[in-house]
């Protein structure tokens, strides 16, 4: 068993949100301050990703572990004709219509479940995973990963964005039951869901003492980098 499997607690985590303020320094962990510079990091990832040949299409993106809708109202909601959220915490998408303001209609449906629960249907032009997946166990993360991928819409496409360690190890934290797995992990887990990244990049001008923070931009690949490896050998 990785750490992952061993230190997640689902009901632990959902008990630490239940607690927190919504608020954008509640779901930031009290680093409210550096929301702004995270989505001009995320708006410039999201335009490169929609101005490659093989676009998405722009009609419907999908806002997982959403909080408040922070990233619906700020990155999504200005560039997708509608905004699906999916978010466990009662309290948190209760909010989100009112946070979103006057761009409300945007909004579609807003599911309150654990990505561990939700299948997704096949109809997302974006798919956006915001510090969210260190709540998963590994098994959790690589089927969620996997229903994301079959519910992309033609030229869809799968955004994580998360923290990465620089021990190269899992690290956990007790306080909200999650870990933070190293940038191999991610790639790894990536690779079993039979997900190709085509693009990579490191959010820049967070304050120090922070742990990194990537952007994976991810899209269906039947060949998987482990059946590629297995090609390889024969
Ligand atoms: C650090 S906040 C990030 C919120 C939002 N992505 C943002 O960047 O503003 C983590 C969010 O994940 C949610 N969460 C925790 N465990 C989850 C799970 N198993 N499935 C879905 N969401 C979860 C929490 O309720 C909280 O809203």
């Amino acid at each position: 068993m990785t750490d992952a499997q061993e230190s997640i607690c689902y009901e632990k985590a959902l008990e630490y949100w239940s607690e927190i303020p919504a608020t954008v320094d509640g779901v930031l962990g009290g680093f409210g301050f550096i929301s702004d510079v995270d989505i001009q990091g995320s708006r410039l990832f999201l335009q490169s990703i929609l101005s490659t040949e093989n676009r998405p299409s722009t009609n419907l993106a999908l806002d997982c572990g959403a909080g408040i809708g922070r990233i619906s109202k700020y990155l999504l909601i200005p560039h997708f004709s509608l905004v699906d959220v999916v978010e466990p915490d009662e309290k948190f998408i209760n909010t989100i219509r009112e946070y979103v303001g006057s761009n409300a209609d945007k909004l579609g449906n807003l599911y309150k479940v654990s990505l561990q629960e939700f299948r997704p249907e096949k109809k997302y032009d974006l798919i956006w995973n915001q510090w969210v997946l260190g709540y998963l166990k590994d098994e959790d993360l690589l089927s969620y990963l996997t229903y994301c991928r079959d519910a992309l819409s033609e030229n869809g496409v799968i955004i994580v964005k998360e923290n990465v360690t620089s021990s190269g190890k899992t690290e956990k934290d007790d306080a909200d039951s999650s870990v933070t797995r190293p940038l191999k992990e991610y790639i790894k887990i990536f690779g079993k869901a039979k997900l190709k990244r085509i693009k990579q990049c490191k959010q820049t001008n967070f304050p120090n003492g922070i742990y990194p923070v990537y952007m994976f931009a991810l899209i269906p690949n039947l060949i998987s980098e482990a059946d590629l490896n297995n090609d390889l050998k024969l």
